[in-house]
């Protein structure tokens, strides 16, 4: 075994592990994506498919992506390096994606973070949409800059790359677990309690009951078995590397089958707790306005940056609930981009065997002005949409695809099973094999359906 991997930085504990990678899994997406994506796809029928494609997909690739980082110890370049030396290029593609992903999910976490500020000031005003695109997001356009808004979208943008980068100069254990461990259950209280306070609201139970009643007829759309999909590759972290990176920093015997389990499962927990809050609120919304919940359920930048403000604008305990709510979005958010950030870092130091600080300040200070600069200045908005749809894409989607492709190709799936087996509490065997043989096609299917879709729209 060369120096290098025998110096290789450990997670102290298994829990540690778990927390590092709770943290990557539970992000923005928990909390304003599956919402949504739920109550668009069957509300309560939503759950069949979602819970087959964390039982079938989500928790068989993260065993996968465990068992490559852990057997081969290096960061996604290098692990697949030492697994065939050609196919390094796959380790940096996943790279670039967590080089894209971070410049903007540093930019949301910033938005997020002038927003829990903001909670207290009502900053939003009565119309809380035209402060958004408006005041806020336009702050530096040709005409009309106003200096006011600079520093709400700059220094919350710079807090979150310094702060990140603070945590990966201090390493993996003091940095990464230790970092997981304190936000994780801090967001899991903040996060009930705002969930308790959203569903003291009138019309919370309207908001429910559109996001659980069953639409069964959707179970026949296969566009309802892709979004579940979907949701459960972006939602655990899956195909990015981050999961190969993390667990090559698990000691040599750790039970990877077992802790993919309660990984898995604490993600799935969070996001349906997230659906509850953001349906109660979105209930109480629509009953304010005297409109069906229909009309106001949103997801993403509309949900938390509009929604959200105009709730607070109305609700008892509106300052609260604002607080609450984007100080999780901070919280949930920040350890995802610690993970997404790590990989980068953690494939430059592999690469060039380069020391945690050099790597982190070689890595993260470029990132910051690029990040600064890209979303800084302008809206940053229409880059952001095509980011966001390149990554889940060819990121998300084509990696998973060539993971399983050249694992299977290049006979290291057995490898991997024997690997898991000798350390876990329980086996993988036939059926792990199955469930990974058909996520690689439903894979193979939203690579084909996805990319036309992207085409139709765009030419
Ligand atoms: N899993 C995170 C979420 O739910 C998103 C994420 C994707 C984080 C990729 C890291 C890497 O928001």
């Amino acid at each position: 075994m060369s120096e290098q991997q025998e110096q290789r930085a450990t997670f102290s504990t298994r829990k540690a592990f778990i927390f590092a990678a709770i943290g990557s899994a539970v992000g923005l997406g928990n909390i304003w994506r599956f919402p949504y994506i739920a109550y668009d796809n069957g509300g309560g029928a939503f759950i069949v498919p979602y819970l087959i494609a964390l039982l079938t997909a989500g928790i068989p690739l993260l065993l996968l992506e465990y068992a490559i980082g852990h057997r081969y110890r290096g960061s996604p370049p290098l692990a697949f390096r030492r697994v065939r030396k050609w196919l390094e290029p796959l380790g940096w593609w996943n790279v670039m994606t967590n080089v894209i992903i971070c410049i903007y999910y540093a930019v949301i976490l910033g938005w997020a973070a002038s927003y829990t500020w903001f909670s207290f000031t009502a900053a939003w005003g009565t119309d809380p949409q035209a402060f958004f695109y408006n005041d806020y997001l336009h702050m530096a356009k040709d005409t009309g800059v106003s200096l006011d808004m600079v520093w709400p979208v700059f220094l919350p943008l710079a807090g979150v790359w310094l702060f990140t980068i603070a945590i990966l100069v201090l390493g993996v254990q003091k940095g990464v677990a230790r970092s997981s461990a304190v936000f994780m259950p801090l967001l899991v209280i903040m996060f009930l309690i705002m969930v308790a306070v959203a569903l003291t609201l009138p019309g919370a139970t309207k908001g429910l009951d559109a996001l659980f009643t069953p639409d069964w007829s959707k179970l026949s759309d296969s566009g309802v078995w892709i979004a579940a999909y979907g949701q459960i590759f972006f939602s655990l972290s899956i195909c990015f590397g981050i999961m190969i990176t993390y667990s090559s920093y698990l000691k040599k015997k750790s039970d990877l089958a077992g802790t993919g389990l309660v990984v898995g499962f604490a993600n799935s927990s969070f996001e349906v707790l997230a659906g509850i809050g953001v349906f109660a609120a979105l209930g109480f919304m629509a009953q304010a306005a005297g409109k069906e919940v229909s009309e106001v359920a949103t997801s993403g930048l509309g949900l938390a940056f509009v929604a959200f403000p105009t709730i607070i604008n109305q609700a008892p305990f509106g300052t609260l609930l604002g607080l609450l709510f984007f100080a999780s979005l901070v919280f949930a958010g920040i350890t995802s981009m610690i993970s997404i950030v790590e990989v980068i870092v953690a494939a430059v130091q592999d690469k060039w065997r380069l020391g945690r600080i050099p790597a982190t300040l070689a890595v993260g200070i470029p990132m910051m002005v690029v990040s600064s600069l890209l979303f800084g200045t302008t809206t940053g908005l229409p880059v952001l949409d095509v980011l966001d749809k390149f990554v889940n894409i060819y990121g998300i989607v084509a990696a998973g695809f060539c993971y399983v492709l050249l694992m299977a190709a290049t006979k290291t799936l057995p490898k991997l099973a024997g690997h898991i087996n000798g350390i876990s509490s329980f086996k993988v065997g036939t059926l792990w094999y199955t469930c990974i043989t058909a996520t690689f096609c439903i894979l193979a299917y939203m690579l084909v359906s996805d990319s036309m879709n992207l085409l139709e729209k765009n030419y």
